[in-house]
This record gives structure tokens, C-alpha cells and sequence, in this order.
């Protein structure tokens, strides 16, 4: 078992710096970096201080490529809920990224299955993922995998459970987001190289305490990062409240 590193900062605003640093530091030394990219509230930060560098001349995006983790099933990518939307609105349209070097998987294909076995299919053709950033559900849940989903799962067709929807329904108009999403597995994000994981405010800190310190199971889906070898939680005071002290300061 490995320990991941667990960076606490201050506030929001620091963990995006904090996660900003990572990714630019990582597309300076490998500019045709692999990413796999979260959504959700806790990343637009990050985002917005990506966009931020990169109007500064600090990030070239034209060799990079990104894998979102996620997508609603039955969305339309050109509806404001849609997760295509989202990447748009936040970071896509305002960084030099090819639109080929975006993926983001088909929720409204005909054949989802086929959909999920060629998004792997792409991501393997791209040399696997160098660097996953991840956000963390209120039950553990990481992209759409939610508690109860083997770790050995690729990506898939996910229900999405009622606890997620709740969290979720502010995103759609109607406060009704759709009971399944493809999402990336489990097992192709512990195959990333390295894997950051983003928390923020309280209603993180006992999830964040419970896949940290907790027993590795698939009732908190990302307690299986205490497997990977190369993972940073950066957290700010109140998701990191229930951590025992940072390393750094043991
Ligand atoms: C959604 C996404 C997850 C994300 C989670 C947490 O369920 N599919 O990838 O990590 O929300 O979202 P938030 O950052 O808004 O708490």
C-alpha cells in the first residue's frame, strides 16, 4: 500500500494554484502530455486559473490531449448540462487546444457499449494517460464510479446514484439529471502515470478522511488511490479538516 502525498492549502483559490502548478508544469516538460479531466463545481478554479496562465503566454496547448472522465448519457453535447458544454464554457474555448486532441465520450451514441470500448481503444492509441486530475464525490465516487463498482472496470456505462443526481440536479434546468453516465472505470484511471485529486469545503472532509485512512474497499471508490503509487491529494483547510497532519509536517 502506498500514502499518498496530501497537500492542504488555505482556501478554494489555493488549491487551484496548487493544481495549476501541476498541470503547467507538466505540459512545459511534455507538451504532448495525456490528460484525463474532471468536472463539477470543485475544478472551475483550476480552469479558471489555466486559462489565466495561458492568456499569460505560460501554457501552449496544441500537443496536449485530454480525456474527460465523464458524460451524461442522453444529453446532447450542445445542451448547457452536458459535460462537453461545461469543458467548453470553462477551459476549451479559451485555450489553444485542438478540437481533435478533446475527447469527451458520446452519451447520445447508438451503441454506448461500442462508445466505451473505443474510448479506451483511444486513450491506449495515445499511450495511456499521463496525468489524471480528479474530484471526489460526497460517497467516494470518482468520475461516475459509484460505490460498489469493481476496481477492475474500464470505462462503461455507470447508474448514476440518487445521492449523485441530488448533488448534481443543479446543473440541469429541469433539476433532473439522467440515472446513467459513461465514465471512465476505475482501472483505467489507476493506469494513469500520476493522479491528482481536488477537495474542497466540508462536505468533503469525512469522505476524504474515510479513502485516505480508511480501509481500501469498493464502498468508497477512491479509497483504491492508497494503491497507486504516485497520487497528490490537494485539499484546502475544511475538506483537509479530518486528515491527520500533512506530511510534510510530521
Ligand atoms: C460529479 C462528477 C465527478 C465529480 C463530482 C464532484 O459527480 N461526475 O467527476 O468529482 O461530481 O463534484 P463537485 O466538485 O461539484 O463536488
Amino acid at each position: 500500500m502506498f500514502r499518498p502525498r496530501v497537500l492542504i492549502v488555505k482556501d478554494p483559490s489555493s488549491v487551484a494554484v496548487a493544481g495549476a502548478d501541476v498541470v503547467e508544469e507538466l505540459i512545459t516538460e511534455r507538451p504532448d502530455a495525456v490528460l484525463a479531466l474532471p468536472t463539477g463545481r470543485t475544478p472551475i478554479d483550476l480552469y479558471r486559473e489555466l486559462v489565466r496562465r495561458t492568456r499569460l503566454g505560460r501554457i501552449d496547448w496544441s500537443r496536449v490531449r485530454a480525456f474527460n472522465l465523464d458524460e451524461w448519457v442522453g444529453v446532447p453535447a450542445d445542451s448547457e448540462a452536458s459535460y462537453a458544454s461545461f469543458m467548453n464554457e470553462h477551459l476549451y474555448a479559451h485555450v489553444n487546444m485542438p478540437a481533435t486532441h478533446r475527447f469527451i465520450p458520446n452519451g447520445l451514441a447508438p451503441d454506448l457499449d461500442g462508445e466505451c470500448r473505443q474510448y479506451e481503444d483511444a486513450i491506449e492509441s495515445v499511450g495511456g494517460i499521463e496525468l489524471a486530475i480528479l474530484g471526489i464525490g460526497r460517497n467516494g465516487h470518482i468520475g461516475f464510479n459509484e460505490p460498489g463498482t469493481p476496481f477492475e472496470v474500464r470505462t462503461h456505462v455507470a447508474t448514476v446514484s440518487a445521492d449523485t443526481r441530488a448533488a448534481n440536479a443543479y446543473s440541469f434546468p429541469g433539476g433532473d439529471p439522467p440515472s446513467s453516465a459513461i465514465t471512465v472505470g476505475i482501472a483505467t484511471i489507476m493506469l494513469a502515470r500520476r493522479i491528482v485529486l481536488l477537495a474542497t469545503g466540508d462536505e468533503k472532509a469525512l469522505i476524504l478522511r474515510r479513502a485516505l485512512e480508511g480501509a481500501v474497499d469498493v464502498s468508497v471508490p477512491a479509497s483504491v488511490l492508497q494503491r497507486h503509487s504516485n497520487v497528490t491529494i490537494i485539499a484546502d483547510e475544511r475538506a483537509g479538516s479530518l486528515l491527520p497532519r500533512p506530511v510534510s509536517e510530521r
